[in-house]
């Protein structure tokens, strides 16, 4: 019983990760499915190809791995949060595809309840923005839309859940419905400081309570599996921005990590105070242990693993995203080319998702070079529109802070000392780049008995790179300057 499996369900791919009694990663599996855009802005997955990925990767990476459920002591269930899942009580079929985080369709609702008043009282309760992106109004858009729907949701026949909640629920046969709090946090109707459903915000979005998950601990019984040819408990959940910090080890206030995928997600644990945000970044729980919860503050960007593939398939100066840091390097020092990667709108603390790219600083010899300097840059500059943000809004986080950074493009060097130098801060790469799965193993392994306490598994975090800042401080603050008065003007053009 010395291993733990780790399955990461993410918005394009479903992966299992194996970790064995000294939490390292030995062997990993991964499917992609595809992605369903019924109508302008609207994103769906088949709950069938989310659970037929997550069985069949579990079963690979054990095959790989060579063993047997009778050595696997748990399983930790990290996942793409806000993606939202409706399905009958009894016959476990889904009612509709799962609507996904990035899905816009209920933008009018949203701008509804906002006209109406609501957004307050929903911003206090939950820490989160009326926005689309969180599950509450996808729910009520399933109940509205699926004929005979909200009736059945009333004589509590139906259940709802995030994508944890959903594979729970299909690991234990439909025995356990129950998801963590940091999914929770994330759906729009969780009052996160008293840790529970909000009986107000349900019942303005018309969402019969009985649909509602049971919320637990990060580290919990969450069920038995007998799926996987053998049984398994399942011991560990966190939304996956949750899991990566966890995975950081960044269980102080003041600690923070930057996950860089498609997008950048950052989360700062201001530990038991859930901080307000006066910059439109989200409040939300970072993990839950005892009943305890942790909270962090979060900034999202859209664009930063996206930019590098646009510049191979928008603008086809590169053959793969590796080529990017040698171009960048041979740029022109003296030119200043920006670019403002706002092709899908500015997330925080902007939100405007009206507004589209631009690029400013062009002369007669910007080239492949320059775009691609430009390209990476961007990332560290929206990086610290974050952190900035996170510093206002938290007077006790103004100290020097470290950033721990991961995700695909945490492997760029060039990238992470201009993010240091950008920052004025230092950056610290972990020896284990698998940080999310990392995150979730070590909640059911710890859970199971295998791993170390939350203390013991903090001081065994460690980096395998340290960044720091070396640009002179009128360098880097004449820079910044210069990306703030781009995204001003990129804000000022009417889309
Ligand atoms: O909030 C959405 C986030 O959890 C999705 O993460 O890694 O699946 O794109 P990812």
């Amino acid at each position: 019983m010395s291993y733990i499996l780790a399955i990461d369900q993410g918005t394009t791919s479903s992966r299992a990760i194996l970790f064995d009694k000294d939490l390292q990663p030995v062997q990993v599996a991964q499917q992609e499915f595809p992605q369903h855009f019924p109508a302008s802005g609207w994103v769906e997955h088949d709950p069938a190809d989310l659970w037929a990925t997550t069985e069949q990767t579990a079963r690979d990476v054990m095959a790989k791995a060579g063993i047997g459920p009778e050595q696997v002591a748990g399983i930790g269930i990290t996942n793409q949060r806000e993606t939202t899942l409706v399905w009958d009580a009894d016959s476990g079929e889904t009612l509709h595809n799962a609507i996904v985080w990035q899905d816009r369709r209920t933008a009018d609702t949203c701008a509804f309840l906002r006209a109406s008043g609501h957004e307050d009282m929903i911003s206090e309760t939950t820490g989160l923005l009326l926005d689309p992106y969180f599950s509450g109004t996808k729910v009520k858009w399933i109940l509205d839309n699926v004929a005979g729907a909200r009736d059945r949701a009333r004589a509590g026949k139906l259940r709802f859940g995030t994508v944890d909640c959903f594979l729970i629920w299909k690991f234990t046969g439909g025995r356990v419905h129950a998801t963590d709090a940091t999914n929770a946090a994330r759906t729009l109707i969780y009052d996160i400081r008293k840790g529970e459903w909000s009986a107000e915000i349900c019942d303005l979005l018309d969402i019969p309570m009985s649909m509602l998950p049971e919320v637990r601990d990060c580290a919990a019984d969450f069920g038995v599996t007998g799926v996987l040819g053998g049984e398994i408990p399942i011991l560990g959940v966190a939304g996956d921005q949750q899991a990566a910090t966890i995975g950081q080890a960044c269980f102080m206030p003041g600690m923070m990590k930057s996950t860089y995928g498609t997008g950048c997600f950052a989360l700062l644990n201001t530990g038991d105070v859930p901080v307000r945000s006066q910059n439109r970044l989200l409040t939300t729980i970072a993990y839950q242990f005892d009943g305890k919860s942790t909270y962090a503050l979060e900034g999202s960007i859209f664009i930063a693993g996206a930019v590098v593939q646009w510049l191979r398939d928008g603008l086809g100066i590169i053959e793969n995203a590796g080529e990017t840091q040698a171009l960048a390097e041979a740029a022109d020092p003296v030119q200043d080319v920006v670019i403002v990667p706002a092709f899908t709108g500015l997330g925080a603390p902007y939100w405007a998702p009206d507004c589209r790219g631009a690029v400013f600083g062009l002369t007669r010899g910007s080239g492949p070079a320059e775009f691609a300097r430009a390209a990476l840059e961007s990332v560290g500059y929206q990086t610290r529109d974050l952190v900035q943000a996170m510093q206002a809004d938290w007077a006790s986080g103004q100290g020097r802070t470290t950033l721990r950074v991961d995700g695909g493009m945490a492997a760029s060097d060039w990238t992470m000392q201009f993010l240091a130098d950008i920052l004025g801060a230092p950056v610290d790469r972990p020896e284990v780049l698998e940080t999310t799965a990392l995150g979730v193993a070590w909640l059911a392994g710890m859970r199971a008995g295998i791993y170390p306490d939350r203390e013991e598994f903090a001081a065994g975090w460690a980096r395998s790179a340290r960044f720091e800042p070396r640009l002179p401080q009128f360098e880097r603050d004449r820079r910044y300057g210069r990306w703030q008065a781009a995204v001003a003007a990129t804000l000022g053009v009417p889309a």
